[in-house]
């Protein structure tokens, strides 16, 4: 028989609770040995639940309890979920989490602390709720070098932009939508502000690459500015408007980046919406690898824990393929290096000639009513150094940007 131990009964760990027990029996002839929890740490009173009796308030009553091997923690943020998780590791037990935050913060020391005691930390719903991409990535995928990774990684973001292309509907009845039944943070501003997504591509940055992304690296940017009119002017460039998590490869460096893109409807990413995410790997022999699935939700996240849990229970010590080093930051290059096709929609008076003098040739884009002084439009690639020097001439004529994204095309 082992034992687990719940830190944290919210909207995850009720769902491994309730996983856990309603398929106690499956679950433990998959694990091989008999699964249960034997404690859950809460500081809320759930003595009303059927299985009341195991809360505890006492982490110390957890940590010393030899019978419990793994350790799950769905408290969400760093502290004192760090604080918790070390403290397990160091007494033996494995740790599972769905803290995202946790592992984009601490991830790089976390698994060495595991490996030093002989243990696993595992993170599978860290990124993509029930979509596995933690465990593809470092086994099935392990025998190639990773070129790229582009993911929709938010569910809540995703449902908002899905809401604004199929409906017509403004980004605030969206959110309010998306609050109701339940996808959003609560606090929304991490999904809204594209940090949630941010913290899961320097997860994956981290994997495929080796080294580990720190969040505030990383160039970020949310949905919050994204309006109907963008919408209608994508539409236009046969692109749909996605929250876009990616990173590449570059001379033993890595770019990353958060923010909304245009997607070409081309792509299989323009096809994913509601709360659905979905990760395109692109492997050098492999080629392009695309997960897609539930990427919020009670269940399929809990259902990602479990799974890690019976991985824990199997494994014969610390699982080889899941590591990385730390990072003093100098394995991220400048966002402003790379180099891809830009969309910008500006405000101000002669626009088409300012607008040819700074970048040339460009996809001139229409939507019904748009007014006079308003051009939008698709440039050439281009750096993020150069569009900085043509935006500042344009700056210069009293034009003002009103949006700037990238283009992605696959
Ligand atoms: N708020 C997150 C999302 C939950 O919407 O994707 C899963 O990380």
């Amino acid at each position: 028989m082992i034992a687990v131990a719940v830190l944290g009964h919210g909207v995850v760990g009720s769902g491994v609770v309730e996983v856990l027990e309603r398929s106690r029996a499956s679950i433990s002839k998959k694990a091989g040995t008999d699964l249960y929890v034997k404690k859950i740490l809460d500081i809320r009173d759930f003595s009303h639940l059927p299985y009341g009796h195991l809360f505890t308030k006492s982490f110390d009553e957890i940590v010393s309890d030899p019978e419990i091997r793994v350790v799950v923690e769905v408290m969400g943020g760093i502290s004192p979920a760090f604080e918790y998780v070390s403290a397990a590791l160091r007494a033996g037990k494995s740790v599972v989490t769905s803290n995202k935050e946790l592992v984009a913060a601490k991830g790089a020391a976390l698994v060495q602390l595991a490996r030093e005691h002989g243990q696993n930390f595992l993170f599978e719903a860290s990124v993509g709720g029930g979509t596995p991409i933690i465990r593809p990535l470092h086994q099935s995928l392990v025998a190639d070098e990773i070129d790229e990774i582009v993911g929709i990684l938010n569910g809540t973001t995703n449902f908002i932009l899905t809401k604004m292309i199929q409906e017509n509907m403004g980004f605030d009845e969206a959110l309010k939508i998306a609050q109701k039944l339940g996808y959003a943070e609560a606090n929304p501003a991490a999904d809204v502000e594209g940090l949630d997504t941010c913290r899961k591509i320097c997860i994956l940055a981290s994997l495929a690459f080796g080294s580990h992304v720190y969040p505030d690296t990383v160039e970020m940017q949310g949905i919050t500015n994204i309006t109907l009119e963008d919408i209608q002017y994508a539409e236009d460039e046969n692109c749909v408007i996605k929250l876009l998590g990616q990173t590449r490869r570059i001379d033993g460096k890595c770019f990353v980046s958060t923010g909304p893109c245009l997607v070409s409807k081309e792509s299989p990413l323009a096809r994913v919406d509601d709360v659905f995410n979905a990760i395109l790997v692109r492997g050098e022999v492999t080629g392009d690898v695309v997960f897609y699935g539930k990427g919020a939700g009670k269940l399929p996240t809990a259902s990602a824990v479990v799974s890690d849990i019976i991985d824990c229970v199997t494994a014969e010590g610390p699982i080889a393929t899941l590591q990385w080093s730390d990072s003093d930051g100098s394995n991220v290059i400048d966002a402003r290096e790379d180099v891809c096709p830009r969309y910008l929609r500006c405000r101000g008076k002669g626009l088409l000639a300012k607008i040819g003098a700074a970048f040339g040739e460009v996809h001139i884009l229409r939507r019904p009513g748009k007014p006079a002084d308003e051009e939008a439009f698709t440039t050439a690639p281009v750096s993020g150094y150069e569009l900085e020097e043509k935006l500042a001439a344009l700056a210069s004529q009293g034009v003002e940007v009103l949006s700037n994204l990238r283009v992605w095309r696959p």
